[in-house]
């Protein structure tokens, strides 16, 4: 239908004669002549609608409106002087056409395109409008892009890309499962796989090397701005490797996906371990693209006759005291900012935000009083404090502490305005613990395939359970995790230990994962892997705010899609044949 793509139409084809089709972006009609804007899929082209070219043509093009769907032909002509527009690739040249087709009307548009203010609700109810911006189509060509890479890489790589079910049975991923009812038989369900995960590790055993695909995956849990009920991996597993072996693949693909794609990334990234992430950054997610990181206080605390500080301060095993500096606080931020930063951090559990401020006659701060002159010195030279800064702490039970600290870190780097865009810094967080403690329950932090640290002769030692380490490490871009993997267990003996320790009795095992505890016992190899959230990768990429503006049909943040009104009503019928009756709750009202 169409000769060219506007934005192919240049210079080079002044004098002659092209086709080109697309959607109306504009028009204007200068008393007798009329521009129209066309855009294709990737760019806008003037047209001129003159009388004195084709009577015909400029009839046509009175009856048009916005986003009509046209064809037109004409003569390419040069803007001339002063009438070039330098913001468009084919600002150069106009077509003064001579036929023009209406091939389809549209409506008024529910909202304007391209429009930042719209409400995300409409925006989302006509998501295939949105995705008509010139905005959405680039961050969906570039979504393309980063999985053709990828697909290439690892072919390259020699992974071979295989598919595994989407009807299965749960997997252990740790969220909740979305279940379809099977309607032959009566009363079972199959559940959404949270992940891959056992199926690439059953095509290990049955010695297929090297795994990939571009995998969906679903997780039934509370939405956030980088969160989905429905995302894509890439994901990755191979055989007889080792963690270095693991992150070499992945290094290499996150280097090409980015440099393909234009982003400037080193080949290897740095890494560092759960422990110091925590304890550095409150976080197993930090953002290292600005310098700021907790100072550990809890020794100098101890000596303070403070009763309440000196209390926390003796255990210090379960105990905190972490201290963040912000240079020259005192004169960028007001009494009332600072005391807005204690209503942010209790919002997430703390007591309080104590502080010092570095004055010219020295530290100052309701509690200085309790410290002697030698440990105030202490807290100047531990901190590194000049004139002006301003020192905040908070202590308490580590885990409370590592977490509001840690947001408050993030908080402040927003606050001063010190966190560039247009930089990647990504991070390998290693050694993860192998078991976390949650409402008095132990659980895997991982997953509970994940190979933990063996002692020398080869068991899992585990005095304390808290301190068992994981071969177990992620990627983290940004403050994004985005990706993670570990080493496997490939030993029936060792597999069923992390169970008992997990207290995952025998039969529930069997229950749940017979099928991968028995293929385990058929020559299993040493294997491990990892995936990547393609969403979350292309999110940091475009700079979008939401992941939701990466994938071509969201859900919103609880969990609907309100272009297809799923999730819906059934007919009866339907739930009778699947041997269903809805019971009414409350619930998700
Ligand atoms: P994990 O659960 O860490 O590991 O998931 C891997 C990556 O997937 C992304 N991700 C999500 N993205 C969007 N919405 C979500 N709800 C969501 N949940 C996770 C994150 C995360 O880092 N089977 C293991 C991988 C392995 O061990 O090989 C797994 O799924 O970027």
């Amino acid at each position: 239908m169409r000769t060219h793509y506007c934005s192919t139409v240049n210079t080079e084809h002044i004098g002659q004669q092209v086709t080109v089709a697309g959607w109306v972006a504009s028009r204007r009609d200068h008393g007798g002549v009329i521009f129209i804007d066309i855009r294709d899929n990737d760019e806008v082209l003037q047209l001129v609608c003159d009388p004195a070219d084709s009577v015909e043509a400029h009839k046509i093009a009175e009856e048009i409106r916005d986003q009509f769907v046209i064809i037109a032909t004409g003569i390419v002509r040069a803007r001339g002087e002063g009438l070039e527009n330098p913001n468009l690739k084919t600002g150069k040249v106009e077509i003064v056409v001579t036929n023009i087709i209406i091939e389809n009307k549209s409506l008024t548009m529910p909202f304007e395109l391209g429009d930042d203010r719209v409400n995300e609700e409409i925006k989302l109810k006509y998501r295939y409008l949105d995705l008509r911006t010139p905005k959405s189509h680039k961050i969906f060509k570039l979504r393309s892009k980063v999985s053709i890479i990828a697909r290439n890489t690892l072919d390259n790589l020699g992974f071979m890309e295989v598919e595994t079910p989407i009807l299965t049975k749960s997997t252990p991923e740790g969220a909740r499962d979305y279940l379809v009812p099977s309607r032959v038989h009566n009363g079972e369900f199959y559940a959404l796989p949270q992940s891959p995960q056992l199926f690439k590790q059953l095509l290990m055993v049955s010695g297929f090397d090297k795994y990939f695909q571009i995998a969906k995956c679903f997780r039934d849990e509370d939405l956030r701005a980088d969160r989905q009920p429905e995302f894509t991996q890439i994901d990755v597993e191979m055989s007889f490797c080792n963690q270095e072996d693991v992150i070499a693949i992945a290094e290499k693909l996150l280097s090409d996906v980015f440099n393909g794609c234009g982003f400037e990334v080193p080949q290897t990234f740095n890494r560092i371990t759960y422990n110091e992430a925590m304890e550095k950054y409150g976080s197993d997610k930090p953002d290292l693209r600005y310098d700021l990181s907790m100072v550990d206080m809890i020794d100098i605390f101890a000596r303070c006759d403070n009763a309440i500080f000196a209390n926390i301060a003796n255990d210090t095993k379960k105990n905190r005291i972490k201290a963040l500096k912000v240079p020259n606080g005192d004169n960028i931020f007001s009494k009332r900012q600072m005391q807005g930063f204690e209503t942010f951090v209790k919002q997430f559990g703390a007591g309080g935000l104590g502080y010092f401020q570095m004055k010219e006659d020295g530290l100052k701060g309701p509690l200085t009083k309790f410290f002697s002159e030698d440990d105030l010195k202490a807290i100047i030279d531990r901190c590194q404090l000049s004139l002006g800064d301003v020192v905040f702490f908070g202590a308490g039970d580590k885990k409370l502490v590592w977490d509001y600290m840690g947001r408050f870190r993030i908080f402040l780097a927003n606050e001063m305005n010190i966190i560039p865009e247009n930089r990647y810094e990504f991070v390998w967080v290693v050694d993860f613990p192998m078991f976390e403690v949650e409402e008095g329950k132990i659980k895997a932090l991982h997953h509970p395939f994940t190979m933990p640290k063996l002692d020398e002769n080869g068991k899992v030692g585990c005095d304390d359970l808290e301190e068992l380490e994981s071969i177990a490490y992620d990627i983290v871009l940004n403050g994004y995790e985005i990706g993670g993997g570990s080493i496997r267990i490939h030993k029936d003996e060792i597999q069923q230990k992390v169970f008992e320790l997990l207290g995952i009795g025998e039969e529930e095992a069997k229950e749940k994962f017979g099928f991968l505890l028995d293929a385990l016992k058929f020559g299993a190899p040493p294997h491990g892997g990892f995936a990547l959230g393609l969403d979350r990768l292309v999110m940091i990429m475009t700079g979008s705010s939401s992941i939701r503006d990466v994938i071509a049909f969201p859900k919103t943040q609880k969990a609907q899609c309100l272009l297809t009104h799923a999730p819906s009503i059934v007919d009866e019928a339907q739930l009778d044949e699947l041997a269903l009756r809805i019971r009414k709750t409350n619930k998700g009202q």
